[in-house]
This record gives C-alpha cells, structure tokens and sequence, in this order.
C-alpha cells in the first residue's frame, strides 16, 4: 500500500479560514434567516477594474484565430508583462530589479509554500507570531518541523513575537536564522514596516547569510511614501530577499489568481558541499517543471493594471478599500475598542474587549451580530486575545456592521 506523507498528520486542526467556514456554515444552518456579514477571509469583493476585463475580452478574441492564438506561454511569464512591472512597481522606488528575475504565478500563497522545493530540510526557520498560517503549515508539510506542542506551536520552528509592546514589529533576533518569513503591510496586524526596521532585517541578514522571504502581497496599501513597498527598497537586499507580489488584492484578481515572485540573481544558498547556488537557477528549474505559468488572458488582464485606465481604476479600488478600513477604525475607536492597522492595509487589528478569547469573541460577535471575523489566534499565540476584521467588502456591509455593533455590543 502507498505510504502517506506523515508531515500532514502533524497539521493542527483545519486550515483557519476553512475552519471558519465550517463555524459559520453549522451557525447559518440553525439560524437561517440570519443576515452575515462576512469579515474574515479576506476576499474582494468589488469588481475587476475595467481595464483588465476589456483588456481580458480581446485577448480571448485573439485566442480565436490561428495569428493570435497562444498555446503555452513562457513559463516565468510573458516578457510584456515583467517589463511593466519593472517599469511601474521596481524603477519609480529605485529598486534594481531585472525583469528576468520576476517569475509570474497563480498566487502568492502557492508561491509561498512552493519555494520551500529548493531549500534543504535542515535550515533554521522563523516565522512572526502572529503569522499568515500558511508559512507554517507549508513548513509542516515539507517535514521542516517536529510536532505541535500542546499550545500548537512547531518545535524546530522559531517564533518571533509581534506584541502592541513592540509595535507588532518583532525584536531583530541575536542568533542566527536561515531563513525568515515577513510579511508588510502585515497580515494579520495590518501594520506597517519602517525602513528604517526592514534595514536592520537586511543588515541581518546579510552578516548570517539568512534568506528573507518577504511578503508584500498588500503593498499597495501603502500611502505614505516614507514607507517602504519593497524590501529592495533596501539597500543589499538583492543579496538576502526573495519577494512574494500579488494582484489579488490591488485589482481584484483573487478569483483571477495572477500574482509574481522575485528571486535576484545575486541571491545564493550553500549545497552541502558547501557549494554556493543560485536560487534563481533552482526556482526556474522548478517552475520550468512544475507550472506551465498563467494563461495568456490572465496575463493580459494584469498588464491592464499598467494602462493609464488600470492604474487609475485599481487606485480606486484600493482607496475604496482603505475608506472601509478607516471607517472600521473609527466606528470601533468610538466605541472604545482598541485598534491597530488598517491604516496603510486592509485589515483592523483589535483588542478584544474585556480579555475575552479571541473564539470566544468570534462567537459572541457572530451571535449577537451575525459578523463574522477572524480570531486572532488562528494566527498564533500572541493573536490570543485579538481579532482581525477585513476590510474588504462593500461600503453597505462595513456600515451595517459597525452600526450593529454599536447597537447589539455593549463593551
Ligand atoms: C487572508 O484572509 O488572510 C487572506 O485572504 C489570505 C490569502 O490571501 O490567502
């Protein structure tokens, strides 16, 4: 009989946005005239910039006649689509990134796990906590971890604090590390990273040869030029970062799924040999065998987002986002929770009040409100006693909420 990979028997409970689907599906079922309001995952909710569907539109005219049609595409991505994202997300920032070092994907999440393929089993690995789950869940599945212990943290992986004492920033660590997951505009936090803090990581990391997988999947977000978009805003990061970028949230493509990855040529790894490789090498090797890239309709659909059109619609969209999260700031502020993020990112980061669980809050707030959010320790221990709120939905839904909280929450 076939064996299975044991990795997964280690996996704590389900994926958390699942688990929560399964909450509210068992809540929906015994109270079906109830109206959610879904603030969890977070998902758009408002349509895809006009440009990217006309864009779209004509390319599946040309996929209709033998000149135009594409069969399969460049597996790193069409090279009209790399150069944009050179010309408009790299040079305007002063970032040295070559276009042949962006590898187009389905998403930033699979890339995410996916680029544990080229790294050894035996590196030292370190998450924030709070985190994005899927780092650590990946790690799991890919045997770089023990088990949970009884509080579901991972041994072997090390666990980096992102407290309100801290600024959700956590402490540069005084060991070595191999590799170090970030994620700004954080998710879940929804705070911002400094340059000034993104220094000290790349200065770390370059004295301990650490990787930084950098996640800036919500860079967008960011309003204030001071902040850093890109860690290679950083100077020596082509040297110590790989960058996880995504469309799914500036234009709306979580449905679509076009997103990209940056992995510089000056970024090596030891062999056990000692032998230094070049990750780019590995990573298009792996992509090269197991993707055959995006479908040339998406492609175009994200090459819209670089038209005069698209920037000015997804602009919109994103503003449209951060108006949502600024009124769910301010409704909860008012009422006198305490609130963190939401300011350069879609998501709200609360307390929870009077030190009620983060499950617990889920199920009072789904109870008494029929809104749904993410507990923060899904995202980890120190989420324990916070809740994260998306602010990715329509202006109605943001504002019917928060009058239901106001009205059905008393703190
Ligand atoms: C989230 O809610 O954390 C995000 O939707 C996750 C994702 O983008 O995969």
């Amino acid at each position: 009989m076939a064996k299975i990979n044991e990795n997964y028997l280690k996996l704590q409970a389900g994926y958390l946005f699942p688990e929560i689907g399964r909450r509210v599906a068992a809540f929906s079922q015994a109270n079906p005239d109830a109206n959610i309001i879904k603030m969890g995952i977070g998902d758009v909710t408002e349509p895809l910039p006009e440009a990217c569907r006309v864009a779209m539109t004509k390319a599946i005219k040309d996929m209709g006649s033998r000149e135009s049609f594409h069969g399969y595409g460049p597996e790193q991505g069409y090279a009209w689509l790399r150069d944009k994202i050179v010309e408009f997300d790299y040079t305007p920032r002063n970032c040295n990134v070559a276009a042949d070092e962006i590898f187009i994907s389905d998403g930033s999440k699979c890339d995410t796990g996916n680029i544990l393929d080229i790294l050894g089993n035996d590196n030292q690995i370190a998450v924030t906590d709070p985190v994005y789950p899927v780092y650590v869940d990946t790690n799991v599945m890919q045997g770089n971890t023990g088990a949970a212990n009884d509080q579901g943290e991972y041994t072997g992986l090390h666990y980096l604090r992102a407290t309100e004492a801290n600024n959700f920033t956590p402490e540069i660590p005084d060991y070595p590390l191999d590799v170090v997951y970030l994620c700004y505009p954080n998710n879940p936090t929804g705070t911002v990273a400094s340059a000034e803090y993104l220094k000290q990581w790349v200065d770390y990391a370059l004295v301990h040869n650490t990787i930084l997988m950098f996640d800036a999947a919500y860079r967008d977000f960011i309003t204030d030029p001071a902040i850093p978009q890109s860690i290679y805003e950083i100077e020596g990061a082509r040297k110590c970062a790989i960058e996880f970028r995504s469309f799914s949230k500036n234009a709306g493509f979580t449905g679509t799924r076009c997103a990209f990855t940056i992995v510089p040529k000056d970024l090596v790894a030891t062999a056990s040999n000692g032998e230094e490789i070049k990750l780019h090498a590995l990573w298009s090797r792996r992509q090269t065998t197991k993707f055959n890239g995006v479908s040339y309709i998406v492609q175009r659909g994200a090459e819209a987002v670089y038209s005069e059109a698209g920037q000015q619609q997804t602009q919109e969209l994103i503003s449209f986002y951060l108006d949502n999260a600024k009124h769910i700031r301010e409704a909860l502020a008012s009422q006198g929770y305490e609130v963190f993020g939401g300011v350069h990112a879609p998501y709200v980061w609360l307390k929870t009040p009077n030190n009620l669980t983060s499950w617990d809050f889920f199920d009072l707030l789904l109870n008494k409100t029929n809104i749904v959010g993410t507990p923060g320790s899904g995202f980890g221990l120190s989420g324990e006693g916070f809740f994260r709120l998306s602010a990715f939905n329509t202006r109605e839904n943001v504002v019917a909420a928060m009058d239901r909280i106001a009205s059905k929450l008393t703190i």
